[in-house]
């Protein structure tokens, strides 16, 4: 049985930013009444949130949202503001700690002060399982006691602290793996599929840190889209991790190319030394289990997931152009 997205008001924190941005167009496609975004813009973009009177938008940092966050009883929350990702956190750990740790905490009391009818929080699959795991990685596996980034560390935990609320609290932690598609502006801490997008729409190297031969389970967003909305409206998902991937590996150097070709671009693909704290040769979710409880199945290939992102990147070009500039680096990952 699920629950009609219709009758209930939703919150998204992170609304601004490349998944949770989907998310809101989702929630509304889908009938949704009232969506609050609560937003810093620190990593979001106004511009991305649905120009729609549904939505209303609050520029709030979440850590505040404990005592000062807006008054809505029984909504769905969807916590997907954190500060983003590995190498921003390994560069800015107190940041890292504040968003990720002190805005999930003060996510979750609001949360609950507010009777909220379900609590999704945006984990990370790498988050879990730690270094060195080949194998599809299952959410039953042990939690890693050698995560070592801050962002690492911080995501698991919001688990932690999902686990202790959920006594009074319907927590679902979704456990995403490589997220891509429209909505997600390149940048120096962003992912690799934008980044390799916009160098080779401007015919400049695609850097891949790393050999080539690293694979990583890229999902499409609005497949995990989907799957968050099941998961908040599944009353089977209460107290799950649940993983969110295709369960299928791309190459990066498969990617390039699929890339470069895609883009017709003149670009060449170029090595650089992977990043210290990049020690995951291969990342694959085992789905079985969102399939099982969600009946989640991605829809989306790589191929044609690459050709809608390249298609948005077209139709943005000017307004990506001017936000790079602002915030400018361009690296090849997270
Ligand atoms: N993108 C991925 O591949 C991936 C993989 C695993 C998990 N996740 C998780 O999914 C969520 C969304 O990721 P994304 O790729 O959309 O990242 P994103 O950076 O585009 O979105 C995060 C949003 O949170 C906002 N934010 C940051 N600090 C804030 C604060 N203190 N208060 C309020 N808002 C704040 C940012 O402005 C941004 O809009 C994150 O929780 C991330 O950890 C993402």
């Amino acid at each position: 049985m699920t629950r009609s997205l219709q009758t209930e008001a939703f919150v998204v924190t992170g609304g601004a930013g490349a998944i949770g941005s989907r998310l809101v167009r989702r929630l509304l496609d889908g009938g949704a009444k009232h969506v609050v975004v609560v937003d810093d813009l620190t990593s979001g973009y106004r511009w991305l949130v649905p120009d729609d009177v549904r939505v209303e938008f609050r520029q709030q940092d979440v850590a505040e949202l404990a005592s000062s966050g807006p008054r809505l009883d029984s909504a769905t929350v969807f916590h997907l503001a954190a500060f983003f990702a590995n190498q921003n956190s390994v560069d800015h750990p107190l940041e890292d700690l504040h968003t990720n740790g002190q805005g999930t905490l003060a996510a979750l009391l609001w949360a609950r002060a507010n009777q909220a009818g379900a609590f999704v929080y945006a984990s990370a699959g790498c988050s879990i399982a730690g270094h060195g795991v080949d194998a599809p990685i299952r959410e039953d596996m042990p939690v890693s006691l050698h995560l070592d980034t801050p962002y690492q560390i911080t995501k698991a935990l919001g688990e932690f602290y999902c686990n202790y609320f959920q006594a009074s609290l319907t927590t679902v932690r979704c456990r995403f793996f490589n997220s891509y598609g429209p909505g997600e502006v390149p940048g120096a801490y962003r992912n690799v599929i934008p980044n390799f997008i916009w160098r080779a729409l401007r015919d400049e190297p695609l850097i891949i840190t790393g050999t080539g031969d690293e694979t990583r389970d890229f999902i499409y967003v609005d497949d995990l889209a989907e799957g968050l909305v099941r998961a908040a409206t599944s009353p089977a998902a209460s107290g799950l991790a649940i993983n969110l991937g295709t369960g299928i590996q791309t190459r990066i150097l498969d990617l390039a190319r699929m890339v470069i070709e895609t883009c017709g671009s003149r670009s060449e693909i170029r090595f650089a030394e992977r990043r210290a704290w990049d020690k995951s040769t291969h990342r694959q979710a085992d789905i079985s289990l969102a399939g099982k409880t969600l009946g989640f199945q991605p829809t989306v290939s790589v191929s044609e997931g690459v050709r809608r992102t390249v298609a948005w990147f077209r139709e943005n070009f000017e307004q990506i152009e001017r936000e790079t500039a602002v915030r400018q680096g361009l690296g090849v990952g997270a």
